[in-house]
Order: C-alpha cells, then sequence, then structure tokens
C-alpha cells in the first residue's frame, strides 16, 4: 500500500520521537509510556506484523494521541525521507524487525534485508536529518549459547540463527556509526524474554499468524486457539527439566527504553560539558588508555533481564493458575539450537540505565492471560474500532459511559464488561462529559462510544471505539 503522508499535527510537545515498529508488541506498550509522559509521538510501521489497532488502543490508555502514523518500512529510505523532512526528531525507537528465529532460518534473506537493510536505511536518513539517539531492539540471541550464567554484556558474541545474526550486524551498523561520528549516541538493549501485557488489557502481544513465542502460545491454548502447548526439551538439566528462561515483563522493558532515552540525552550533556571544560585532557588520556566506551564511540549495550530464571512449566502452572484452567501439553524433544538455561546479568543497566524491573513472574502471565481473555482473537478479529480524533489538543476528554440498549435481550455481562474496561481509564480522571453508548443486536454487538460537544478548555471532540470482543460478547 502506497504511503500517504498527511501535515503533521502541531507540535506541542517539546521532543518528539519516532518509534518505528511502534504499532508492535513492545512498540505499543513504549507509545503508552511516551504519551503518558508527554513525548510527541510518530509512528512508523508497515503492519507485516501488526495493525493500527494497538496504536488507538495506545492512545485510549493514555488519553493522548500520536501526532502521526506512517505506513511505512524502514527499508525504503525515501519514504522514510519524507517523514523526516516533516518532524524535527529529538531520538528514534528502532522496534521495526522481523523476529521469529524459526522463519529466519528458512527465510534467512528476508531477515538480513528486512532487519540490516533496514538498520541502514534508517541510520542513513539520522545522519542526513542530524537526529543522532537511537535506541536499539536487540536480543539475547546475540549471544548464542551460553558459556556462563548470568550472561553479562561481555560474553562472547555467537549467535546460531540468522535472526540472531542480523541483530548482530544491526549492532555493528551502529557501532560502527557511532566510530565514524561522535555525534551519534546509541543504545543496544539486549532483550531476554519479553511476556506479559499491559494492566488495562487493552493492548498486549498479538502476533498476525501463530505465534512463535512461549506466553501466547500458552494464552493461545487456554483461550482455545490452540489445541495444545508443545513442551521442547524435558530431559534439560534443570529443577524440573524444561527450558529456563529470564522472563521481563514487557512494560518494564518499555520502561528502560524511556530511560535509555534519557540517559543518552545526558550524553550530550557530558559531552558538551567535557568537551568544553577538559578536551586536550581528555584526548590525551584517551590516547593512552582507550576505555571500553571510547571503543564504540557513543554505543552502549544493556541486558534487559530480570536475572531470574524461570522453566517452561513454572510458566505453564503460572498461567493454569491465572487463568484456572489446564493447559493441555505434548512433550516433544529439543529443537536444534535450544538450550537448557538463558539467565541475564542486568547489573549495567541497574546500574548506568537507573533501571530495574518492578514486576514479577506472576504478574506477567497474569497480565497476558487477561489480554487474551479480553481480546480471545487478538486484535485480528471482531475488532472495528471508530477512528481517534486528533485535534488541536492532543488530551483525550474524560468520559463518563451510560448505556443504552435497544433491545431487553442485552446481557448484563455486556454492561458490566463494558463499564470494566472504562473504568481503568476513568479511574484517574475527573469525567465530565456525557457518552452515549448504543449495542443493538442479540447476537452480533456493536458498540460505539462518543465524547458530546460539552468538552472543557475547548479540547477537540474525541471519538473512542469499542469493539465487540473487547465487551466480551
Ligand atoms: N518479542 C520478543 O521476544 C523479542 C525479543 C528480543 C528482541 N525483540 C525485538 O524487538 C523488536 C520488537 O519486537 P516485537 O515483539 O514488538 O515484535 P512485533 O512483530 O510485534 O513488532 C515489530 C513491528 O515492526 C513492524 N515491522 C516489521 N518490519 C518492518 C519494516 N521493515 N518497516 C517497518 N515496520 C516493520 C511490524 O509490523 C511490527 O508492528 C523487534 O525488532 C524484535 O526483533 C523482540
Amino acid at each position: 500500500m502506497a504511503a500517504t503522508f498527511p501535515l503533521p499535527t502541531a507540535q506541542s510537545a517539546t521532543s518528539v520521537i519516532l518509534v518505528t515498529g511502534g504499532c508492535g508488541y513492545i512498540g505499543s506498550h513504549f507509545v503508552v509510556q511516551l504519551l503518558e509522559t508527554g513525548y510527541g509521538v510518530v509512528v512508523v510501521d508497515d503492519l507485516s506484523n501488526s495493525t493500527t489497532e494497538s496504536i488507538r488502543r495506545a492512545e485510549t490508555i493514555a488519553q493522548r494521541a500520536i501526532l502521526s502514523f506512517y505506513q511505512v518500512s524502514v527499508c525504503d529510505t525515501n519514504a522514510l525521507r519524507r517523514v523526516f523532512e516533516l518532524y524535527e526528531f529529538d531520538a528514534v525507537i528502532h522496534f521495526a524487525g522481523l523476529k521469529s528465529v524459526a522463519e529466519s532460518v528458512s527465510d534467512p534473506l528476508s531477515y538480513y534485508s528486512g532487519n540490516v537493510g533496514g538498520m541502514v536505511s534508517l541510520m542513513s536518513v539520522m545522519k542526513e536529518f542530524g537526529v543522532f539517539k537511537l535506541v536499539f531492539s536487540s536480543s539475547a540471541t546475540v549471544y548464542g549459547h551460553p558459556h556462563y550464567l548470568p550472561i553479562d554484556e561481555s560474553h562472547p558474541l555467537t549467535p546460531t540463527n540468522p535472526y540472531g545474526h542480523s541483530k548482530l550486524m544491526c549492532e555493528q551498523v551502529a557501532r560502527d556509526m557511532c566510530r565514524s561520528d561522535p555525534r551519534f549516541k546509541v543504545a543496544l538493549l539486549r532483550y531476554f524474554n519479553p511476556i506479559g501485557a499491559h494492566s488495562s488489557a487493552l493492548i498486549g502481544e498479538s502476533p498476525l499468524s501463530t505465534p512463535n513465542n512461549l506466553l501466547p502460545c500458552i494464552t493461545q491454548v487456554l483461550a482455545s486457539r490452540l489445541p495444545a502447548l508443545r513442551v521442547f526439551g524435558t530431559d534439560w538439566p534443570t529443577h524440573d527439566g524444561t527450558g529456563v528462561r529470564d522472563f521481563v515483563h514487557v512494560v518494564d522493558l518499555a520502561s528502560a527504553h524511556l530511560r535509555a532515552v534519557r540517559v543518552l540525552g545526558q550524553v550530550d550533556g557530558q559531552r558538551r560539558k567535557e568537551a568544553k571544560e577538559a578536551k586536550k585532557a581528555k584526548e590525551a588520556k584517551e590516547a593512552k588508555e582507550p576505555k571500553e566506551k571510547e571503543k564504540d564511540g557513543n554505543c552502549f549495550t544493556w541486558n534487559i533481564g530480570t536475572g531470574q530464571g524461570y522453566s517452561v512449566m513454572q510458566i505453564v502452572r503460572a498461567a493454569e493458575s491465572a487463568s484456572r484452567k489446564t493447559v493441555p501439553l505434548v512433550l516433544s524433544p529439543p529443537r536444534p539450537g535450544d538450550c537448557a538455561h538463558v539467565v541475564a546479568n542486568p547489573s549495567l543497566a541497574n546500574s548506568q540505565l537507573r533501571w530495574s524491573p518492578k514486576f514479577g513472574v506472576d504478574e506477567m502471565v497474569r497480565s497476558a492471560w487477561e489480554f487474551q481473555k479480553w481480546n480471545p482473537e487478538g486484535y485480528n478479529a471482531g475488532v472495528d474500532l471508530l477512528p481517534v480524533t486528533r485535534g488541536a489538543s492532543d488530551n483525550y476528554a474524560p468520559v463518563v459511559l451510560s448505556i443504552c440498549a435497544n433491545d431487553d435481550t442485552t446481557p448484563t455481562r455486556v454492561c458490566s464488561n463494558l463499564l470494566g474496561l472504562f473504568s481503568y481509564s476513568n479511574a484517574h480522571k475527573r469525567t465530565k462529559s456525557c457518552t452515549e453508548v448504543s449495542i443493538s443486536g442479540t447476537t452480533s454487538y456493536s458498540a460505539s462510544a462518543f465524547g458530546d460537544d460539552e468538552e472543557e478548555d475547548g479540547a477537540a471532540k474525541k471519538v473512542f471505539g469499542l469493539s465487540t470482543r473487547m465487551l466480551g460478547v
């Protein structure tokens, strides 16, 4: 589909961030935090593994709208250039990419062209437009089989599949750019295993095709979308024989990106200060004894994990407990390239980013199940949200819901679910404008909620949408 380039919305925010892949699982959780923190947000996504539904829901959660969305591939340098012409970005957060290990084995070229080609294209446009701060989604797969545990950032880099190689190549592109141009400041965040969903249950992991990762497989089994969970390897040298991984809540992971953006901003100030105060002395010292940081310019690498390992069976049991259902299992031999334990040493992120995870594994699994429960088919089906209108104000008008059913058979649970859904966004907002919700039909319900014309402060009228799936119908 051809990219359209609507004129940018007025930039009231002080700092505008470009989020590539912002419609995806991790990107959409990060967009919520950016909006809640007051940043202006522009999203670029080719929608190869997502829909814009996630962004509409992110806006609903944050009660603020993004500035613009562009359906653009990061590999399309010219289209990207046109986006950069419209905004002065403070930083770019680069989530866009392909992420399936199995697919990368069967179709390596797509991973090299999409992931590595996308990185080259993005960094070339950043340089052209003088945007020098980048946070990149890397992965623990760059380490390959652990040589020791927990894995720190100095661990050997020996990926075992094209996906891991493509991420390592992207890291190399970033490192080389930082060495070649000291204005670049890059954070390479090596994620371990992101799981979980936003506490509103409005956004979560909703892959367009059959999931590859453990938790979406489990929740889809619980929702009867998949028949059983395949457990690969039951004879590993772990406490229960199944593989142990370091799971990190996606909301915690998103907050690491916020910390990284801030730390990269401080590097700017720090460098300016250093340059002014002690340029010559510093250069002499660097020439004598180059440190790790100087070797890579301003390119920083941080593991984002909790440092705690949980086995596949522990995650299954947590999901069973959250859902009060049983997960049927198919015990299978390990896949090529699998290993027993992968656990992060996150102490560098803890100290340098001043980031530490807040959520434990029970909350990770519970929130993932809540998202699945309220969105049985993810964003894929039954979703027909009305477009969010964007106007002079980028704040949503708070809403009060009143329900008018046009027949007597509307199940009570629809109403209570509806109110439950909105109680989240209303909980911290004084309600001040009337909203009308209509529910029609007995088997196929649709609902829409409209802010009325009486919003205060001249706030632009906002339109919300609700899907039948979100209503639990
Ligand atoms: N989820 C994980 O387990 C995990 C672990 C480590 C690293 N990562 C990395 O984090 C990033 C985000 O992962 P996610 O789980 O949110 O995946 P996701 O597939 O949900 O999100 C990626 C988004 O990027 C978009 N996209 C893909 N190729 C694009 C392109 N060429 N141009 C523009 N948009 C494109 C997709 O449509 C999708 O919306 C990816 O780079 C992934 O490799 C993910």
